[in-house]
């Protein structure tokens, strides 16, 4: 008998509002044509005015509820993936518990900016693993737009709004399902790669996302393939064994020079940066909950997900579906 977390239902939200490429073009010095080909993005949501973090993942944890069949009263416990937090304190995941009607279990966020929800899944199977919850959500939401500078053309056109929603259940029987193997990774030297210029105990603000995409670039698809390939070798399992990599969508460039040093074709991965833009920890999970909505990630899938972001920190999770 194996104790593994096995995932029971997904879903996810994304805010009304769809910007175009074009709307950038009228603002600053950049075109629908430059998006399209450095990055791969097409359009991206932004909250509405009001609209908050919290707002957007307790809409996404009740689409995955709903999918697995299941009340917030199931529920051990909320871990959040979150760089953009309503507040900065108290978490996001106790906004989110409340508002689902919880009024048990636990609830807390995890930083990890665009690695987020590789880390909270690792944080959600350890707890589960070890007997210190049975039924999880495990949740990515950012509302990136509220950290842009919007004068700033080499960020600002790469970032979207949305949320994601995992849950997952304890199985004492699972075996060859659920999370077979995780890899976490970070290094603070590269601090200044990607950060916010602001904070509670430096400059008392938000601040502004900066970020030094090209060196970035290229950190980030030798760091992407050498934690896919330990979490595969952690497993058991190689390359050839993937029925679908859901990666972190930063840009299409990155997916797919990740894939190619992992010897995988393009039409085994989830791709939904063209619609989304980066939307950092919700990334992930929105990819996932899309995959699994139109049918292409079915029972017994294996799946592998990878991210990378500021920190730098990085990681990869593999799991059966
Ligand atoms: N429109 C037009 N031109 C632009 C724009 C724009 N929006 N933005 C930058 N440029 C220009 C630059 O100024 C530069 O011009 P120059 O050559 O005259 O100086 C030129 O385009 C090329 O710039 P590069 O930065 O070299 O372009 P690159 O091919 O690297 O693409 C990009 C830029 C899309 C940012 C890419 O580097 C990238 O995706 N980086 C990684 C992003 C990432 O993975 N982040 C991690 C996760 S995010 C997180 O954790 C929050």
């Amino acid at each position: 008998m194996t104790r593994r977390a096995v995932a029971r239902g997904i879903g996810h939200y994304l805010p009304d509002r769809i910007v175009p490429n074009s709307h950038f073009e009228g603002l600053i010095d950049t075109t629908d044509e430059w998006i399209r080909t450095r990055s791969g993005i097409e359009r991206r949501h932004f909250a509405a005015e009001g609209q908050t973090t919290s707002d957007l993942a307790t809409r996404a944890a009740e689409a995955a509820l709903a999918h697995a069949g299941l009340t917030a009263q199931d529920i051990d416990g909320i871990i959040i993936a979150t760089s953009t937090p309503d507040l900065t304190f108290p978490s996001v995941g106790t906004m989110v518990q409340h508002a689902l009607g919880m009024t048990r279990g636990f609830a807390f966020d995890v930083q990890a900016v665009c690695a987020g929800f590789i880390y909270a899944l690792c944080n959600a199977n350890a707890l589960i693993v070890a007997g210190q919850a049975d039924r999880l959500l495990v949740i990515g939401a950012e509302t990136f737009s509220r950290i842009m500078d919007w004068e700033d053309r080499s960020t600002c056109v790469l970032f979207g709004d949305g949320a994601g929603a995992l849950i997952l259940e304890a199985r004492e029987d699972a075996e060859d399902r659920g999370i077979l193997a995780t890899d976490l990774n970070s290094d603070g030297r590269y601090r200044d790669m990607l950060y916010v210029d602001g904070g509670v105990s430096t400059t008392g603000t938000s601040g502004k996302l900066r970020m030094q995409g090209n060196p970035l670039f290229r950190q980030a698809v030798d760091k992407l393939a050498s934690t896919a390939v330990t979490a595969l070798e952690r497993a058991g399992l190689s390359g050839a064994d993937v029925d679908w990599v859901v990666p972190h969508q930063a840009n299409i460039r990155i997916i797919a020079g990740t894939a190619k040093k992992l010897g995988l074709p393009m039409d085994r991965v989830i791709l939904t940066v063209q619609d989304h833009g980066n939307t950092s920890a919700a990334s992930i999970p929105l990819a996932l909950s899309i995959g699994v909505a139109d049918g292409r990630i079915t029972t017994g899938d294996l799946i592998l997900s990878e991210a990378i972001g500021g920190g730098l920190a990085w990681g990869a999770v593999v799991m059966r579906w």
